[in-house]
């Protein structure tokens, strides 16, 4: 078998693909075995809440129509049905969910990934992606406010000048200020990413539409 060339390949090959499978799957898989995976209920943090509760405060007939109350049980669902667009709409063919440790990634995206991050239901498959035509959005959340999330999916470029990425009408009832269940959950979702993190960073930032609504964490 060694006296020829491919011998020694397939060995080689056999050899790498054996050490890739130890590496990638089983170590990890041994590593975290403990960690209990995480339901969607479980992942409803403060900052989630705070973001679900100004969506009600914003768009407060839409959030009636689909949402009812703002309550943990109604955020739970509407991660998990933000999570479903987000796949059915195939934005990781776009948006990766991971930052990686090479090329000073965490200076431009926040903190690298860690392991543990994905040990939950809303992971299931992870989302990593597989290209960056728009960017990382694992540390999105809190990033943006609501308003300029609705006014970015109904349009893109007029948030962001040349931007790229398509339209969707179809998270609307008609105008951006009118987000339907699919647009608020999706919006919720992106609102989760990176939620977990001690770097959220909404709170500083939080801007009143109207006098009559205040910082909800207040
Ligand atoms: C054709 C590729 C493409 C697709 C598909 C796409 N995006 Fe984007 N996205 C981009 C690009 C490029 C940008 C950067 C320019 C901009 O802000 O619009 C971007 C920006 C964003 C941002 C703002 C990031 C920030 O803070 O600057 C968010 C959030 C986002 N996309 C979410 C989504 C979601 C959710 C979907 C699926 C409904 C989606 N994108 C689909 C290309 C895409």
């Amino acid at each position: 078998m060694f006296e020829n060339k491919s011998g020694i390949l397939l060995i080689g090959g056999l050899g790498f693909f054996l050490f890739a499978f130890v590496s990638n799957a089983l170590v990890p898989i041994l590593m975290y075995r403990h960690l209990p995976e995480k339901t969607a209920e479980q992942l409803v943090t403060q900052n989630v809440l705070y973001q679900f509760e100004d969506l009600r405060l914003r768009y407060p007939e839409q959030f009636e129509k689909y949402v009812g109350e703002a309550n943990e049980q109604n955020a739970a669902d509407m991660l998990r049905l933000g999570r479903r667009v987000y796949v059915g709409e195939a934005c990781w063919h776009c948006h990766s969910q991971f930052v990686r440790p090479v090329s000073n990634e965490s200076r431009r995206w926040g903190p690298v990934s860690e392991t543990p991050e994905y040990q939950n239901e809303l992971q299931r498959p992870v989302l990593f992606g597989t290209r960056r035509v728009g960017p990382d959005l694992s540390r999105e959340g809190g990033r943006r406010g609501n308003d300029w999330h609705t006014v970015h999916f109904f349009n893109p470029s007029s948030v962001s000048t040349g931007s790229p990425m398509p339209k969707y009408p179809w998270f609307f009832d008609g105008s951006p200020d009118k987000p339907n269940k699919r647009g608020l959950a999706l919006i919720l979702y992106v609102q989760w990413l990176g939620s977990w993190l001690d770097s959220y960073p909404m709170y500083e930032k939080y801007v009143p539409i109207n006098e009559s609504m205040s910082n909800p964490l207040e």
